[in-house]
């Protein structure tokens, strides 16, 4: 489908030691690029994910960096750009996902997620801009169905991924002139390492499949096929927005669950 137009280019991926961000280093790959695998603390997550590109022929290089501290954002641009020469793709991935009530949690918690979830996705954007405009490449933020939609104790959570949304309509207005372009992509339910113990409990998958009406959970693949379109030149015509993946499940939004009604017996006629 994208014929050659990932041949020799390079992205750079967020939180790539499991989970989507994993998948999105796969599927990039899987299209012939290369890929920067960035992790925290997951060293064995990052080295498989570096396999499964391997695997597939594409060539990836290993970055750790502690994304809370300014310094590590920057030097994990430096040290790609000085690895690979140039980036087509920035892919802000990595986001930790804490529940607390905002009572009991205190502003260190607020900033941590902060700091992960919406900070350093400006900061890396900032450092790479001079590198994007070069290749006229694009960012993608991995926000999430917060952005829009929330529940209790999310509170920062949710904060974090609506900040995301919006930066990326003015971070995409502002370097369209550039011809960078720049979406977000808001996954719904996609089970991943961090959470399969919860979803492999037959009451929590079946709480939460009844709200999804394709009736099955997300696989990090369809996230991260939506993403090497969004980086692709078959979504050329699009930036400044964030398309939510989710299986229909917040088109539901909070109506109750409706039967199907009978038709009427007969059509009502229409005089013309
Ligand atoms: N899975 C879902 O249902 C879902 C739904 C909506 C949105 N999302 C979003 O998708 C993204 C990936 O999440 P996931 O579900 O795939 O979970 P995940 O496997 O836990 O991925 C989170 C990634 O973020 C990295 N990270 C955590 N703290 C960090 C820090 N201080 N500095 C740098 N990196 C850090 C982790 O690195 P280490 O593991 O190496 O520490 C990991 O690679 C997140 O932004 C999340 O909000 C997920």
């Amino acid at each position: 489908m994208f014929a050659e137009f990932f041949k020799n280019k390079n992205y750079l991926i967020t939180g790539a030691s499991g989970g989507i961000g994993a998948g999105i280093a796969r599927a990039l790959a899987t299209e012939g690029a290369n890929v920067g695998i960035h992790y925290n603390s997951r060293y064995e997550g990052a080295l498989k994910s570096k396999q499964s590109v391997e695997a597939v022929g594409g060539k990836a290089i290993i970055y750790q960096a502690d994304l809370r501290a300014t310094k590590n954002v920057k030097t994990l641009a430096t040290e790609f750009i000085s690895d690979f020469g140039s980036i087509d793709g920035l892919i802000n991935n990595a986001g930790i996902i804490l529940k607390a009530s905002i009572e009991n949690a205190d502003e260190d918690y607020w900033d941590d997620v902060m700091r992960i979830n919406l900070r350093a996705p400006y900061i890396l954007s900032r450092a790479v801009l001079p590198y994007l405009k070069q290749s006229q490449g694009v960012v993608i933020h991995n926000t999430s169905i917060h952005e829009e939609y929330t529940t209790e104790y999310f509170s920062a959570y949710a904060a974090s991924k609506a900040g995301l949304k919006s930066l990326t309509k003015s971070q995409a207005l502002e370097w369209a002139k550039y011809g960078v372009r720049v979406n977000s992509i808001a996954p719904g339910v996609v089970p991943v390492e961090r959470t399969q113990d919860y979803f492999n409990q037959p009451d929590n998958r079946a709480l939460w499949l009844k709200n999804v009406p394709l009736n099955r959970f997300g696989k990090v693949e369809d996230i991260a096929n939506f993403v090497v379109f969004l980086c692709s030149d078959k979504s050329s015509w699009t930036t400044g927005q964030s398309y939510t993946v989710d299986g229909g499940m917040v088109a539901r939004s909070n109506f109750p669950f409706r039967s199907e009604p009978a038709l009427p017996a007969k059509p009502v006629k229409i005089e013309n």
